[in-house]
């Protein structure tokens, strides 16, 4: 047989987000409706659908732009046009000191997750390995598998602080956290995919002056964050600095399908993605870029974020966090933080595998997401890997409702059965 390549061999077994992804789709494609309450898929609002296709209306009638987009190759680094728009927005509404030349585009997000974490991780050319170091698990799965080079990823355990009765906090331990000369880049969602975690300004801070001290960049992914699409329930503020590679989205504005991933990065890098663009992609999507750029130029975008995105996704957080406290609460449910991003993360401080949970769930008809996945480069053992399940209230009221009572029926039953 002919020997693999390194890069066969590391993709060869199959990762946790592909099973993850293959089963939430054959639970959807199925006969049976099911309640989604997982997946990482935006809902789907009306008023920003209706929104979206007032700017496609526009944008089909506006000269010619409709059929650039769909007929040009663009810059590697992506539509200079979008660039520089996404630039002043950044400008004016953030104060960060960035031009076009700090904005590449990538396809999706995901795409420059990968790019960046084998730019910045890895062997490097004296033999050593440069870590990308994950300061507090648990973290976002799509983070796992991505190092071309195996055990790139490392990850810390957080301190968890219990808040009150029913809820908690994921916390930097900075006591435990180690940035050093392996460390090829420090990375965090900010908010959490899959906690809801949003990392205050104060140890944002904190991080970012340790990994100054060492001179490692410092990667946040904002995909769901500030300034859009803005799922932010708290009053952090957006964070770019000397340093720091920023990563946007449009996905969580309910446009994943156009797949455009913006990063906000110093020159260098930005040029290097240019140049891995071009040979992944040649060039990214246009569709992305011309459809959103004139309600960025206009601010149309950002007020959307605010006075519909944003208040829709904290309405779904308190229905659900007020009917499982009620509901749970009793049999040892703790929710993490809600600080952001469209997920809640329970955590059953009682005797129950998550797993199980899980499987016994989809049975009756209700899919979550267990605990176990968003733990990418996590050595160490810690409990709330099979006592934890990230539930997402993206989708309709209704279905919350629905989802989260049958959660507290078969929650129930499982105590009961383990009694
Ligand atoms: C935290 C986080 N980052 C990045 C992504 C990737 O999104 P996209 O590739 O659609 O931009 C996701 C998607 O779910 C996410 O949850």
């Amino acid at each position: 047989m002919v020997a693999r390549t390194e890069f066969y061999r590391r993709y060869d077994a199959s990762s946790g987000i592909q099973e993850l992804m293959v089963d939430l789709d054959l639970a959807l494609s199925g006969p049976r409706k099911m309640l989604m309450l997982g997946g990482g898929n935006p809902g789907r609002l009306p008023e920003m659908e209706e929104f979206f296709r007032g700017e496609m209306d526009h944008l089909m009638s506006d000269s010619d732009r409709f059929e650039r987009a769909l007929g040009v190759y663009d810059h590697p680094g992506g539509n200079v046009p979008f660039r520089k728009a996404i630039a002043r927005l950044l400008e004016q509404d953030c104060g960060w000191d960035v031009g076009p030349e700090n904005i590449a585009l990538t396809q999706g997000s995901q795409n420059a997750f990968f790019l960046l974490m084998n730019l910045l991780g890895g062997r490097r050319e004296d033999g050593s390995t440069a870590n990308i170091v994950f300061p507090m698990s648990p973290e976002y799965i799509g983070y796992e598998d991505v190092g071309i080079q195996a055990g790139t990823l490392k990850s810390f355990l957080p301190r968890v602080t219990l808040l009150d009765d029913y809820s908690f906090r994921y916390e930097i331990d900075f006591q435990r956290l180690q940035i050093d000369e392996t460390t090829g880049a420090v990375c965090i969602s900010r908010p959490c995919n899959p906690t809801g975690n949003n990392v205050s300004d104060q140890e944002l801070e904190q991080l970012y002056s340790l990994c100054s001290q060492k001179d490692v960049p410092l990667i946040i992914d904002a995909a769901y964050g500030l300034p859009f699409p803005g799922i932010v329930f708290d009053n952090s503020t957006p964070f770019y600095r000397d340093g720091c590679i920023v990563i946007l989205s449009l996905s969580k504005l309910g446009l994943p399908g156009l797949r455009t991933g913006i990063v906000v990065a110093p020159p260098d890098i930005v040029s290097r993605i240019e140049k891995l663009n071009s040979i992944f992609n040649l060039s990214c999507g246009g569709m992305g870029p011309a459809l959103v750029r004139r309600s960025i130029e206009n601010g149309s975008l950002l007020n959307q974020c605010r006075k519909v995105l944003q208040p829709h996704y904290r309405r779904a957080r308190d229905l659900a966090v007020e009917k499982l406290k009620a509901g749970l609460g009793r049999m040892g449910l703790r929710i993490h933080e809600s600080g952001g991003a469209f997920f809640l993360w329970l955590w059953f401080d009682a005797d129950i595998s998550t797993s199980i949970l899980y499987q016994k769930l989809k049975e009756a008809g209700v899919i979550v997401v267990p605990g176990k996945y968003y733990f990418p480069g996590l050595k160490d053992d810690f409990d709330h890997r099979d006592r934890c399940i990230r539930l997402s209230f993206s989708q309709d009221l209704d279905t919350i409702e629905q989802g989260i009572d049958k959660l507290i029926e078969v929650t129930g039953q499982l105590l009961e059965g383990s009694k």
